[in-house]
């Protein structure tokens, strides 16, 4: 990371917000300036229960944003967190985990007890940032959520989304030791033609749904296999989320194959037996 001081803070003028936009523009690539979130809508958000923050240099541009509005997922109050983006020079150094945890603060001060947000499930790297670095549980899926999009994340993919709840106050989890890893059922196996679904069998505990590794250059080099995980992935989720099971970790799996790392699902209890007298 170039060596700046960065402020993480709330956007609170007209050029904070301009600064913002750019740095989505910059964090997606964006071609479609239809995509960048209106001045008067981060405003909006910001100055009536929702929350826009940078991490803005001395010299007022941003290097990263997150955009969050009050929302409800089955009925409870949240914070949705729309957006959070980091510019490409500088990610991967804690600025994203910064806008996160500067979120959870405001959540936590405004008496919200979580945060939402969707991700695309096929990019490994968030998967690990939303449910590894941070804790966040998945448990919704969304098939092609926003459509046909053109940006360089999304174009030419359906935009399916797993939805993450993040919990204010999160219940640390001890994290399962390479055997018990290894012991677990695989949602998708690889085969020669690509990823096949195999279906729950039973209702175990805790079950593996992995992801190939390096989805970008599969996408460049072999659209029809990204189009494949795809579609693998959404029936391994949807099947799994209507048996109850979360998304609770993302793990890296032992044996080093191509898909090595996976979501880590544990199925919610079953419910007592209703007593026959
Ligand atoms: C996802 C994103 C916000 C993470 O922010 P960040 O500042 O890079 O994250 P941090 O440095 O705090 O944490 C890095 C972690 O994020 C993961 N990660 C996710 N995407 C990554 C990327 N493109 N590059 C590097 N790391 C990435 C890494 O696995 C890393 O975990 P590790 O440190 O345990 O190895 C940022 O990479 C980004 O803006 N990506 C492009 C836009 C995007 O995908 N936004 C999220 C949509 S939900």
């Amino acid at each position: 990371m170039p060596n700046d001081a960065i402020h993480v803070r709330r956007a609170e003028s007209p050029a904070d917000y301009r600064a913002l936009q750019d740095a989505q523009r910059r964090a997606w690539s964006l071609a479609d300036e239809s995509y960048v979130v209106p001045v008067a809508t981060l405003v909006g958000a910001n100055l009536h229960g929702g929350l826009v923050l940078g991490a803005f240099l001395d010299d007022g541009r941003a290097v990263g944003l997150s955009f969050a509005f009050l929302g409800k997922v089955d009925g409870r109050l949240c914070l949705y967190s729309q957006l959070t983006g980091i510019v490409p020079e500088y990610q991967d150094c804690g600025l994203g985990t910064r806008l996160k945890l500067a979120q959870r603060d405001f959540a936590a001060r405004d008496g919200l007890e979580r945060i939402a947000w969707t991700f695309d499930p096929l990019q490994a790297g968030n998967a690990r940032f939303n449910l590894a670095k941070l804790g966040a549980v998945g448990t919704k899926y969304y098939v092609d959520m926003y459509g046909q999009r053109t940006d360089a994340l999304n174009a030419g993919i359906p935009t399916d989304r797993l939805l993450v709840e993040w919990e204010v106050s999160p219940t640390p989890r001890a994290p399962l030791g390479a055997n018990e890893l290894a012991r677990l059922d695989r949602l998708i196996v690889e085969g020669p033609d690509g990823p096949r679904p195999t279906g729950l069998q039973g209702r175990p505990d805790r079950v593996l749904l992995p992801v190939p590794g390096r989805i970008v250059a599969m996408r460049r080099d072999d659209p029809g296999g990204a189009a494949a995980w795809r579609l693998a992935l959404r029936s391994a989720f949807l099947e799994a989320f209507g048996a109850g099971y979360r998304a609770v970790d993302f793990v890296e799996l032992p044996g080093g194959a191509a898909s090595s790392r996976a979501y880590l699902l544990e199925g919610a209890p079953l419910p007592s037996p209703t007593p026959l007298v």
